[in-house]
């Protein structure tokens, strides 16, 4: 074999490859991996590594620690103003996450502080959310507009996610998400503002190549079924991938739509449907999984996760870091948590922020597993034993972060 093009060679390392979601992490153990550029070259055990010049590349002692693929976040709104901590002591006081949006709380005020933010400073807020991420392990994240909920505004709030891609060494993917909520100026005319959606801010973006999906939160407190269809049309007429927010407060049926229209992901799911699993599964959707939502909204009905389990779908877990259903910004905690509260095994959790996440992404060829050819995006942690990552929480493992072959942690 020519190694010759390697350039970085890790020895002495345990590998989660976590290889097309395989259980028991995909391990292999006293492993090495070869880096040649950005991309993994080479992968197996070290008693199988093949001859090469130590003089032409770059060895890294990995110390007997653990390396997966960098993490990957596949569903959150970090690009947001002001917060909404006041809303979660009216939550605390009794009033529920609907009565607070039916009384002009909830999406709608973010909506307001965002509208007021310069781009500067939702750059810099969000800057510090995504840098916490990144410290934890994250090579790649997905970032969602949805708090403009006007042209301007949602197109502010998809530069600021597309500025952010060259402030760290993060893949970001933005999803425009302006069927969020209804902003107050189009109160008593939905349908008005679905046109502006599609006949305006859909194709403005579009053209601007701000956005890489379409997203629309099918809800009571959403949207209905026909307007979420129309913007799904709009978004296949620009050829823009689709995901929706689907099934989290009640069953509308949005998944089986979605799936109509070959969407990448079905997100959150608490409500869903055996009828609704089955579509995902015939249409090759993954479930995104929000265990941090869950939590914070004190939900008690769990996603159908064995019905998912039963019907191969794959599950990736995200943080969906926003002010206010999951103001949690740590993909640490959502391990722990889709373990402890979905019972998910730590293996499939890890899968969830890996390969899982990728292909919620349209990534799955490209990142979230260690593969030859794959981007090489790595994280190093000093851990014993993989399950750790979901295990403890508060203590940062990570020892190293790579970036399509660049170490930048
Ligand atoms: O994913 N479900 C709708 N959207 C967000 C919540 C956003 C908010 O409350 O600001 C979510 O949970
Ligand atoms: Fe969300």
């Amino acid at each position: 074999m020519n190694t010759t093009h390697w350039q970085t060679l890790y020895l002495n390392i345990n590998l989660a490859t976590m290889a097309d979601g395989s259980k028991s992490y995909g391990a292999i153990e006293q492993g090495a991996l070869a880096i040649s550029h950005g991309k993994i070259a080479w992968l197996g055990k070290m008693q199988d590594l093949p001859a090469f010049d130590d003089k032409l590349l770059t060895i890294v002692d990995g110390k007997n620690q653990w390396l997966t693929p960098g993490l990957i976040d596949c569903h959150t709104h970090i690009v947001y103003g002001g917060n909404r901590a006041h809303e979660f002591e009216l939550r605390l006081q009794g009033a529920s996450y609907e009565e607070i949006a039916s009384a002009g709380g909830g999406i709608v005020s973010t909506v307001k502080a965002t509208r007021q933010a310069s781009e500067d400073s939702l750059y810099q807020s969000a800057f510090k959310r995504l840098n916490t991420l990144h410290q934890q392990g994250v090579t790649t994240i997905e970032i969602k507009s949805g708090y403009g909920l006007d042209t301007k505004n949602e197109i502010k709030m998809l530069k600021v996610a597309t500025k952010l891609a060259q402030a760290l060494p993060i893949t970001i993917k933005r999803t425009f998400l302006g069927a969020h909520a209804l902003p107050i100026e189009y109160q008593h005319d939905s349908n008005a503002y679905i046109d502006l959606v599609c006949n305006e801010m859909l194709p403005e973006i579009a053209q601007l190549q701000l956005a890489d999906a379409v997203d629309v939160f099918c809800e009571g407190i959403g949207f209905n079924l026909a307007q979420t269809e129309r913007v799904f049309n709009a978004a296949k007429q620009h050829n823009l991938a689709i995901k929706v927010h689907a099934e989290q407060l009640s069953d509308l049926g949005a998944t089986e739509l979605a799936a109509q229209y070959q969407a990448l992901s079905s997100e959150h799911l608490e409500y869903l449907s055996l009828s609704g699993v089955k579509a995902m599964a015939n249409a090759g959707m993954t479930a995104v999984l929000l265990p941090g939502a869950f939590y914070f909204l004190r939900e008690s009905k769990l996603p159908p996760i064995d019905l998912l389990r039963q019907h191969k779908v794959p599950m990736a877990i995200a943080t969906d870091a926003n002010p206010g259903s999951s103001p949690l910004h740590s993909i640490q905690l959502m391990l722990n948590m889709a373990c402890t509260l979905f019972k998910l095994t730590p293996s499939e959790a890890l899968a969830g922020v890996t390969c899982h996440a990728a292909k919620a992404l349209g990534l799955g060829q490209r990142c979230g597993q260690l593969k030859i050819g794959y981007d090489a995006d790595l994280a190093l942690w000093d851990i014993n034993q993989p399950a750790e990552l979901c295990y403890q929480f508060g203590v940062n493992p990570l020892t190293a972060l790579v970036k399509k072959g660049k170490q930048v942690i």
